[in-house]
């Protein structure tokens, strides 16, 4: 059967998203998708360890209450933010969560707004429920860009800190954003614990916001899938009704409930990540040859001169087994970015890299 004679007229031609490298076999230091190179509390591994038991053969909690009330009870109180358990919606992984909210908003024509450069999947996802790409550049040295957000669309989405430049942008500029677009905002979080910042306390502010937060990167969980949308009570209720039943499985949620509790004693560890990234930045920055910027995040966007030794750089990194991302849009040709790691990565990472320098470029 020729099946794609049958799918979505839009579909035809979709180009599924590419995802950074995932290699099965072990040996390889790996900074090339912004994980945690920490494994979780070990505390949060033995509440999964206890939890995998008779509760196995039955279906999770489909509202995630008890993880939704810790987060506002253990994490948002230390905002000065929303402060009821309606205001917040639990997904399998953020990009689920941001899935979720194109099922309820977009339909084929429908504009999306995001910037350029910023996270991949936002056109992955505008192309799978057919929308436009409206992508806006940031400004000069990828800062907000300057103009007003009086245009049409019903989504317009800002990655703060935003991968791959790493910097977070200022609320002032956030919320004047949210006070002149016409629909819906969406703050994507998924790095903000690695910065001093956030929009939370803006939620009191404006209805038209949708932050959103990812377990994968400061709680270490990537693999379990953990994610969550904090909004106005309204907006969480339509989230709701469209959502899959069971789309958080239940070792994610104990997970989730454990990582809260244990919350400053991730982050204290996390310090450690803070600590490399300025090491990074510092050793990196010694070669006139290239340019680290800015980062809130737990992950660097360096700069070379041109497009060819940025390429190289990664092509030989990886044949050395140490991989980081290159992106081949015109954007970003000339930059490499680059995960912090532990110490001992990341001193194999600037050793090699120094190599590589001296031999090649
Ligand atoms: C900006 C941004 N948003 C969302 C995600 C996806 O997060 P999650 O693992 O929670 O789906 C990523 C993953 O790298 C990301 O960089």
């Amino acid at each position: 059967m020729d099946f794609k004679k049958l799918i979505r007229t839009h579909l035809k031609d979709f180009e599924a998203y590419v995802p950074g490298e995932q290699p099965t076999e072990g040996g390889w230091v790996k900074l090339n998708t912004n994980e945690n190179p920490y494994p979780p509390n070990p505390e949060i591994l033995t509440d999964l360890k206890n939890a995998a038991d008779d509760r196995l053969k039955l279906y999770p909690d489909p509202f995630a209450r008890v993880l939704r009330e810790k987060f506002l009870n253990l994490y948002l109180k230390d905002f000065d933010t929303v402060d009821h358990i309606d205001n917040i919606f639990v997904g399998n992984g953020t990009d689920d969560v941001l899935e979720v909210l194109f099922k309820l908003f977009i339909e084929p024509g429908d504009d999306v707004i995001f910037f350029d450069p910023s996270y991949g999947m936002y056109i992955t996802l505008t192309e799978l429920y057919g929308g436009n790409c409206v992508e806006i550049p940031l400004g000069e040295n990828f800062s907000f860009p300057e103009r007003n957000f009086e245009i049409k669309g019903k989504l317009l989405i800002i990655n703060s800190p935003n991968n791959p430049t790493g910097q977070s942008f200022d609320n002032d500029s956030i919320q004047s954003a949210c006070e002149s677009f016409p629909g819906v905002v969406i703050v994507d979080e998924t790095y903000a614990d690695f910065s001093d910042t956030s929009v939370l306390p803006l939620l009191k502010q404006v209805d038209n916001l949708v932050v959103t937060r990812s377990f994968s990167k400061s709680f270490s969980l990537a693999s379990l899938r953990l994610g969550l949308a904090i909004a106005d009570k309204n907006l969480i209720s339509l989230m709701n009704r469209v959502k899959l039943p069971y789309n958080v499985n239940y070792m994610a949620q104990v997970a989730g409930i454990s990582c809260i509790e244990h919350k400053e004693e991730v982050f204290e560890n996390n310090k450690n990540i803070l600590s490399e990234r300025k090491r990074l930045k510092e050793q990196l920055n010694k070669y006139d040859e290239i340019s680290v910027l800015p980062s809130d995040s737990n992950f660097i966007l360096v700069k070379f001169e041109n497009e060819s030794c940025a390429k190289l750089m990664f092509e030989k990194l990886k044949e050395r087994r140490i991989l980081i991302r290159y992106f081949s849009k015109p954007s970003l040709a000339q930059f490499v970015r680059i995960s912090v790691g532990t110490e001992k990565q990341n001193d194999k990472f600037l050793s090699e890299f120094d190599k590589i320098l001296d031999k090649n470029l």
